[in-house]
């Protein structure tokens, strides 16, 4: 089971854009994919069209331990497996100060799931030393650092990647960083050029795929559903399809399950 991190401290930059869709990918491509609501605002939760009704277990319960990781899970569209989130998330912040090692608690509840799942994503907050994100980078194998490729691009890539190298030791666990580049307009001469100092900068370590901007993302978030749901034939479909098969080329990600995803609903 691999588990991808979907980060920036920037907010806006597309990190539950590209996790949502990209987990639409890896389900229509046949692999068992949950993603992991870890953002108290919850679009990734009403992206895919689901809210916990009160008392319904989300990711704040896995996280506190009122709740196993597989009581929470929700069938979404398109096959995904979601562990949702509401605004109550935010209280995990100032809950974690009486938890002994929280950053931990995340990790702890994905073994559960192990076999189970072949690919994680985690769509994290745009803030990158909270527990929250802190969580996601102690369970992760690759974080995904989202760029957006506009104005201070890779000023904030460059800052990012500081912050994500301290946590690497913080937290005792080393995961492997790459970036990604999104919201990419071709027709954009500005865009064009930050896409070449970026790779210029990370190399290897900046995905051939890029997310460019489509329209039909933003229509997907508001129906709720991913776009392989959507609209299977459109051209933001085949961006996500390139990103899954590189990520499955590159063996960030792997075929590994046979066990059948179980879940209360
Ligand atoms: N590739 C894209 N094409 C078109 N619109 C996009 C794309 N990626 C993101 N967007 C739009 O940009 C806005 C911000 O995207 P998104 O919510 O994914 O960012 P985020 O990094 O998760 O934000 P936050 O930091 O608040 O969690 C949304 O309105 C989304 O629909
Ligand atoms: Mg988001």
């Amino acid at each position: 089971m691999q588990v991808l991190a979907f980060v920036n401290q920037k907010g806006g930059c597309g990190k539950t854009t590209s996790a949502v869709h990209l987990a639409g990918a890896f389900a229509r491509l046949g692999l068992r994919t949950l993603l992991v609501d870890l953002d108290p605002q919850a679009h990734a939760t009403l992206s895919l069209s689901c809210a916990p009704a009160e008392g319904e277990p989300t990711v704040l319960d896995v996280l506190t331990g009122g709740a196993r990781a597989d009581a929470a899970l929700f069938a979404a569209p398109g096959g995904v497996w979601l562990l949702p989130a509401t605004i109550e998330l935010a209280r995990f912040e100032e809950e974690s100060e009486r938890v002994l090692q929280p950053e931990r608690r995340l990790a702890a509840a994905l073994e559960e799931l192990a076999g189970i799942f072949d690919v994680v994503l985690l769509d994290c907050p745009p803030r990158v030393d909270g527990v929250l994100a802190k969580n996601a980078l102690r369970a992760c194998d690759t974080a995904v650092l989202v760029v957006e490729t506009g104005a201070f691009a890779l000023q904030g890539a460059l800052k990012a990647l500081v912050i994500l190298e301290e946590l690497e030791r913080e937290l005792e666990h080393p995961f492997d960083t790459r970036v990604l580049a999104t919201l990419f307009d071709r027709r954009v001469a500005f865009m064009r050029e930050v896409l070449v100092a970026l790779e210029l900068r990370f190399g290897a370590g900046l995905f051939d795929t890029v997310l460019r901007q489509h329209e039909a993302l933003r229509e997907a978030a508001a129906l709720g559903a991913p776009i392989q749901v959507v609209d299977p034939a459109s051209d933001a479909c085949l961006d996500f399809d390139a990103l899954a098969a590189e990520l499955l080329s590159k063996r960030l990600v792997a075929r590994a399950s046979n066990t059948a995803v179980t879940s209360r609903v």
